[in-house]
């Protein structure tokens, strides 16, 4: 075994605190009860997990003909004629929103709830199948009559309202593809994803409710819009009623156009092959420009349906909580796609998990029976800090197991997940995956036994390994990079308008093996357990979003008096991270407070809130290789006061 202080990971950062909780939690093993074991979807899952492997075709077949309805069957499980550019269900007809909604509205299920919401200021809506069916039609012919025709990009920039999946299963079942952008992000990052993905409709909404106050939604599409021509109507649902500016004949509010003819209650779904695309989904790339992640409508709804049913163990009478953001992969299958799939029915809410009281989920909690909670580890930390006092004023009898997403969990919140939230009772589902994934990749099931930390084994086909930079796997403990060592079927295609950038990200370090890069750092335990160590690349976790350096840099950059900048993730005990941005100005300018100050502002206006620098350093210079690349692990190293590491590519050393 490496000793301690030698073990760092890729990018050369020793991370200590993960270290000690690794070494500690590795012999701490919660065994699941009898009782979980008996009732789980699939109580033989650890032998299915061995076997598996030996045939993967086979079992994906299994999954498809069991969670999804084909409009003609595919004629081979999987095509890896031309890898990495692999076809899952190739010749397959298929459709996500009839799979989701169509089926189910006409058995009995059209009276089973799909959705409970309720807004931040308390209202309530309920959705059954049905209902919910009717009113995607109705969306799916505006689409139409708009001219949104198969292929078609569209934008949505909207809160977490019944809305924004309306509008996203109404995208798909006219065969176009949705580009959600998270509605924390301001006019720049919006127009650059506009842009990107060429929609010329946006849906958007008035405002958003955040903490009993609202957000400008549609005043930042508008300005987004006027940097990105591209758009020709916009689409806005009235949410929280405050004034906005309708520009005749480009806007339209949404419950206007509902109301009128073109809305009719039944839509033919298209026909779509199972390899066309059926979103894009922006996440930070190594450059600058955000990257279009491409999902396709066959496998991708293939593998989410069968993770959540396994892994979740959804049974017909759950009632399943995916507390994320629709904006996020994780509300894009697992809030708006798995659970319609699976006939479930889900809860979500609108707001802030503290507001009005810190209480709030808790009490939402029971006040809609969940049965299964997904959260992440900020979200756990952050309403940990207010004590046990608010969960304990509240019946949680209804949980039977817990999930957390993002990052790494530390002991303390995994713990205090499990003894206060769960009572004991609840195994957490600790689920690696990303963005690129579809859905989970290493999870374990509720008959795993758990280790608080670690996200256990690879699913079910999931071939995953941890390895040294020539390919040969690590011994245990060692750290090295987590890849996949064969397809899966919700592994994303491409990068949208850039199959150059899919190749180079995900499949050119280990291209010789043919192996998937996920670009984190992991190491595995004697018992082949899988920890997550962080990633190798310039990825900045806050509150577990995913931001790229080199948009905040940029958009650092475009203040007038920046001439260099550079931003770095620092360790922060309720966000996981917080960014901290080093500014170069130009040439006989001073930096004080309020330039400080308005740096912020600036970034806040152009990226969005989640990106604003906790802390914002003036200096001289900015350590650069000598091919110019900011070496952004030294200035982290530096601020941490840790040993800086190899510098040998340092420039004027
Ligand atoms: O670093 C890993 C971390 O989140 C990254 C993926 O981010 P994103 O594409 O935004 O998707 C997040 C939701 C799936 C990963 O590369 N990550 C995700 N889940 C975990 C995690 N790190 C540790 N433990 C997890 N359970």
């Amino acid at each position: 075994m490496v000793s301690m202080s030698e073990k760092s990971n890729r990018s050369g950062q020793p991370n200590l605190r993960r270290e000690v909780e690794i070494l500690a939690a590795t012999h701490e093993i919660y065994a699941p009860s009898p009782d979980v074991v008996s009732n789980a979807n699939l109580p033989n899952y650890l032998e299915l997990q061995q076997q598996a492997l030996s045939d993967i075709i086979t079992f994906w077949d299994d999954q498809a003909q069991t969670f999804i309805d084909w409009f003609e069957p595919y004629q081979q499980v999987l095509d890896n004629s031309n890898p990495p550019f692999y076809k899952w269900f190739a010749g397959g007809k298929v459709n996500i929103a009839y799979n989701a909604l169509d089926r189910h509205a006409r058995t009995w299920r059209k009276n089973k709830l799909a959705l409970l919401w309720e807004g931040e200021p308390g209202d309530v809506r309920l959705y059954s199948y049905f209902g919910l069916w009717r009113e995607v039609n109705k969306f799916a012919n505006v689409l139409r009559s708009m001219g949104v025709k198969k292929g078609d990009t569209v934008t949505l920039y909207m809160g977490r309202v019944p809305e924004l999946i309306i509008a996203m299963l109404a995208t798909v079942k006219i065969g176009a593809i949705h580009s959600v952008v998270y509605a924390g992000f301001s006019e720049q990052a919006l127009a650059d994803r506009i842009e990107d993905a060429g929609s010329r409709v946006v849906v958007t909404c008035d405002g958003a409710w955040l903490r009993g106050k609202t957000v400008n939604l549609k005043d930042i599409a508008d300005a987004a819009i006027h940097r990105s021509p591209v758009v020709q109507q916009m689409l806005v649902v009235k949410r929280t009623g405050q004034q906005v500016r309708m520009a005749p004949g480009r806007d339209f509010w949404w419950h206007e156009l509902m109301n009128l003819p073109i809305a009719s209650p039944y839509c033919e779904p298209e026909v779509m092959d199972a390899e066309d695309p059926l979103f894009i989904l922006y996440t930070s790339g190594s450059t600058g420009k955000p990257k279009g992640v491409v999902h396709t409508c066959g496998g991708y709804q293939v593998f989410i349906a069968t993770t959540l049913k396994y892994v979740f163990d959804l049974k017909e009478d759950d009632r399943w909580w995916c507390a994320a953001d629709p904006a996020w992969i994780t509300g894009h299958s697992y809030i708006t796609y798995a659970p319609l799939i699976l006939g479930a029915t889900s809860f979500m809410y609108e707001g802030a998990a503290d507001y009005p009281y810190p209480d709030r989920w808790w009490s939402l909690v029971e006040k809609y029976h969940v049965s299964v909670l997904y959260t992440t580890p900020t979200a756990i930390r952050r309403l940990m800090r207010f004590g046990e006092a608010w969960p304990n004023r509240h019946d949680l009898s209804t949980l039977r197991l817990l999930g957390t997403v993002g990052e790494p969990i530390n002991t303390a919140a995994w713990r205090w997940y499990y003894q206060v939230i769960g009572g004991e009772r609840c195994p957490i589902i600790d689920t690696w995956w990303q963005t690129e994934t579809g859905g989970f990749m290493i999870t374990p099931t509720p008959v795993v036994p758990l280790k608080p930390g670690s996200a256990t084994i690879p699913f079910v086909g999931i071939e995953a390994d941890v390895v040294r930079e020539d390919g040969a796997s690590c011994e245990p403990y060692e750290d090295g990079d987590l890849v996949i060592k064969r397809p899966w079927p919700g592994l994303a295609r491409t990068i949208w308008n850039n199959p150059e950038q899919y190749l180079s990200e995900y499949w050119s370090q280990f291209q010789a093996q043919g192996w998937y890069f996920s670009g984190d750092s992991a190491r595995r335990d004697d018992d082949g357990y899988f920890w997550i160590i962080g990633r190798t690349d310039d990825m900045i976790k806050v509150s577990g979003y995913p931001l790229g350096t080199a948009e905040i840099e940029n958009s650092l950059l475009s203040h007038k008096f920046v001439a260099e900048a550079a931003v770095i993730g620092l360790p922060d005990a309720v966000k996981g991270q917080v960014i901290h941005a080093f500014c170069v100005l130009k040439t006989g300018l001073q930096g004080d407070n309020r330039l400080v100050d308005e740096l912020k502002e600036h970034v806040r206006h152009e990226v969005g809130p989640i990106a604003v620098p906790a802390a914002v350093t003036f200096v001289t210079s900015l350590p650069r290789t000598r091919s110019g690349k900011i070496m952004h692990r030294l200035l982290k190293a530096q601020v941490l006061g840790q040993p800086v590491g190899d510098t040998s590519t340092l420039a004027d050393q």
